[in-house]
């Protein structure tokens, strides 16, 4: 007689091997202007799988991809409610910008479904969740570090330039607080609008200011390029005004766009694809191997690879048994060497502890790179 498989409520049928898939639901921008954050996380988990397999304990992970068009809080929350009630995810996963991934906090602690954050960074998102764990950076963990080098090398007046919401005004924060603990002086202050900001007027405000250097935050893409183009026309950098920022400015993804007004421009930040170590090597070159329209991967896509390899540690710990709170236990401490050099999870926070490397943006051939030339290591999130 054949059995069919509701022959026994359920058993697993005798003749299929493989075991059932661990499901990861992907929340990003997959479209539209931040339409590479999520192509940047898929594709830095495709090199996790490229690198490292897609089976563990005989499952194998299988992605969900939704796409938010974002940023778009409301369209984030309600694919993460049908990615656990429908879809049936062990873990969700993505989240691009800080309003999805805080929309996206009550569905995790709701289903009690691991929230595997590979970009949001503003500090106040891991306390959103008991399930949240992140593995990209906080906007204080990388600005207080800029700041502490700035004011180290000199730079003592500075004008600072965030975009208008929580990872603009983290950042303006930290950078202010660690830059006037070292004796600096943060001369003025200006916040822009999240969508299409018209940098024009703002950059000829900072430059009647005549501040040693802006420091600024805005988020990863266009926006960088926008910016670069206004200080340029407006000539501040030969008024001898220096660009600080965080590596969001000078993201892999779009700094071959940018042209010769970033060179020498000094970032600080948790990834650069020019990052010298055997590890990161082998991730620059299995991205390149899996993904054919982006040419290196960002720090979103090491994000990804790393969000993927904790997931990877949990599967093979848990097996079939994977429970949102044995997987939290099991994230809680989480120690990893990342193509970014070495990782580990705060058990109190879920919140990421890595290097911050300080950057300067240099030519090689016909490409530009952030190259690494100081580091600050263990970094925390200064505002927890
Ligand atoms: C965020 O919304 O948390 C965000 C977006 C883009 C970035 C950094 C942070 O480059």
């Amino acid at each position: 007689m054949r059995m069919g498989l509701g022959g026994r409520a359920g058993a697993r049928a005798p003749w299929a091997s493989a075991q059932e898939p661990v499901k990861v639901g992907v929340v990003a921008p997959f479209s539209g202007v931040a339409g590479d954050y999520g192509k940047q996380m898929e594709g830095g988990m495709k090199a996790f799988f490229k690198l490292h397999g897609d089976t563990f304990a005989g499952r194998k992970i299988q992605l969900l991809i939704r796409d938010t068009g974002g940023p778009n809080p409301e369209v984030a929350k309600r694919l993460a409610q049908e990615l656990v009630t429908r879809d049936k995810v062990d873990f969700l996963a993505g989240f691009g910008f800080t309003p999805e991934a805080m929309a996206a906090a009550p569905v995790a602690t709701e289903a009690k479904k691991p929230m595997i954050v590979m970009n949001a960074a503003s500090s106040v998102v891991t306390t959103r969740s008991p399930y949240i764990a992140r593995f990209s950076m906080s906007l204080p963990q990388v600005s207080a570090p800029m700041a502490s080098w700035a004011a180290r090398n000199g730079i003592r007046k500075v004008y600072t330039l965030v975009a208008d919401y929580a990872p603009g005004i983290d950042s303006e924060a930290a950078f202010k607080k660690a830059f006037e603990a070292a004796g600096g002086q943060v001369v003025d202050s200006v916040r822009v609008p999240l969508r299409n900001p018209d940098f024009a007027p703002f950059v000829q405000k900072i430059k009647d200011t005549k501040p040693e250097a802006v420091f600024m935050f805005v988020p990863a893409g266009e926006q960088s390029i926008a910016f670069m183009k206004a200080f340029e026309e407006r000539g501040l950098g030969k008024d001898g005004i220096k660009v600080i920022a965080t590596g969001d400015l000078t993201d892999d993804d779009v700094l071959n766009s940018m042209g010769d007004p970033v060179l020498g421009v000094i970032t600080s930040h948790h990834y650069s694809a020019a990052h010298d170590s055997p590890e990161n090597k082998a991730f620059v070159q299995a991205f390149r191997d899996v993904n054919k329209d982006l040419k290196r991967p960002n720090f979103m896509a090491v994000g990804g690879y790393d969000g993927m390899a904790a997931i990877a540690e949990v599967v093979k710990k848990l097996g079939n048994d994977i429970d949102g709170d044995k997987a939290m236990e099991i994230l809680k401490g989480l120690k990893l060497t990342s193509p970014r050099g070495p990782i580990a999870i705060d058990p109190a926070t879920r919140d990421i502890v890595q290097t911050v490397y300080i950057r300067r943006v240099e030519k090689r051939g016909n490409e530009y790179w952030n190259v690494e030339f100081d580091k600050f290591a263990d970094v925390k999130d200064p505002a927890k």
